[in-house]
């Protein structure tokens, strides 16, 4: 495959978005940015929700590949991630088989995998980090929706041809804020390097990956991803001594700390309004 030079940027307004259209260029990168909010200062910008199916298929005129970060990012009661996550990314995916798009970056979730048990005290060195193959243990209807979204991937690769490299991203952020953060931190530049290998590997087929930075506390597999060609640069030991001041060490009784996703884990469900 030709390295991808147009790339359809779907969420380009959110918080990923905004980071990634400021390190993508940098990789030789055209963006077409996407999102249903205007983007200051990008007057080309597509505004258009993934409901609306026409506009999908002008967006995805002549890309070489599409990063799909939009969608709600954090709970919200079921129809509401069915028509922007589950019916959204089914829009998407059939505008780019339609349009004869290669490559798809989909931006899955740890939620998607958020009942797993977190590995035990970490850092501890040889410890066992949760594997790529892993159960789907979703923990929200957001988590369900990620997962979702990866069948759907696999599904588009084994019957359309389609590639797919899923990134079970862990925290996208600037710095990490929380204690558990330490552990699925991604970088911002690590983000791009990531999207980056998705983008260009040779034969990923269906992929899934776990998108974090090399983190000392780090809880999951990045094997698949370093296969890609990602080679993670940061580590979000720095900013721990100053996080668990604050915030204490995980604790293993409280069933916030006791699984990879979280407070998702215990939130109550949203339910219609
Ligand atoms: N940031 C992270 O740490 C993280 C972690 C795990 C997964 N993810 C996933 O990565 C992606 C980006 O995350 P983020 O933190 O930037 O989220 P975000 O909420 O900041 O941005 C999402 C963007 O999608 C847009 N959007 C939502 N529904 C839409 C619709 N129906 N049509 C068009 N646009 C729509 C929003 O306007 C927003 O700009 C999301 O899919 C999220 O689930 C992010």
């Amino acid at each position: 495959m030709p390295a991808p030079r147009t790339v359809l940027l779907t969420g380009a307004a959110g918080g990923m978005g905004t980071l990634m259209r400021e390190l993508l260029p940098a990789y030789g990168y055209q963006l077409r940015l996407l999102d249903q909010l205007p983007i200051e200062g990008e007057p080309d910008a597509i505004t258009a929700d993934l409901s609306d199916r026409d506009a999908l298929r002008e967006a995805v005129r002549d890309v070489d590949a599409i990063i799909h970060l939009a969608g709600i990012s954090l709970e919200a009661p079921f129809e509401k991630i069915l028509r922007a996550n589950i019916e959204g990314t089914y829009n998407l995916y059939e505008a780019a088989r339609e349009a004869g798009v290669r490559r798809v970056v989909f931006a899955s979730s740890n939620h998607a995998v958020g009942f797993t048990p977190r590995p035990a005290e970490t850092p501890v060195p040889g410890a066992s980090l949760i594997p790529l193959d892993t159960p789907r243990r979703p923990d929200t209807f957001y988590g369900l929706s990620k997962s979702f979204g990866e069948d759907l991937a696999s599904l588009y690769w084994d019957k359309h041809g389609i590639e797919t490299v899923a990134i079970r991203i862990g925290s996208c952020f600037p710095e990490p804020t929380t204690v558990r953060m330490l552990s699925i931190w991604m970088s911002p530049a690590d983000g791009a390097r990531l999207l980056h290998a998705a983008l260009t590997a040779e034969n990923v087929g269906y992929t899934m990956v776990y998108g974090s930075s090399a983190n000392t506390r780090l809880w999951w597999d990045l094997s698949s991803a370093r296969a890609l060609g990602y080679e993670p640069r940061d580590d979000s030991e720095p900013y721990a001594a100053k996080l668990i001041a604050e915030q204490g060490e995980l604790d293993p009784d409280n069933p916030d700390h006791a699984y990879l996703g979280g407070a998702f884990c215990t939130n109550p469900p949203i339910w219609p309004r």
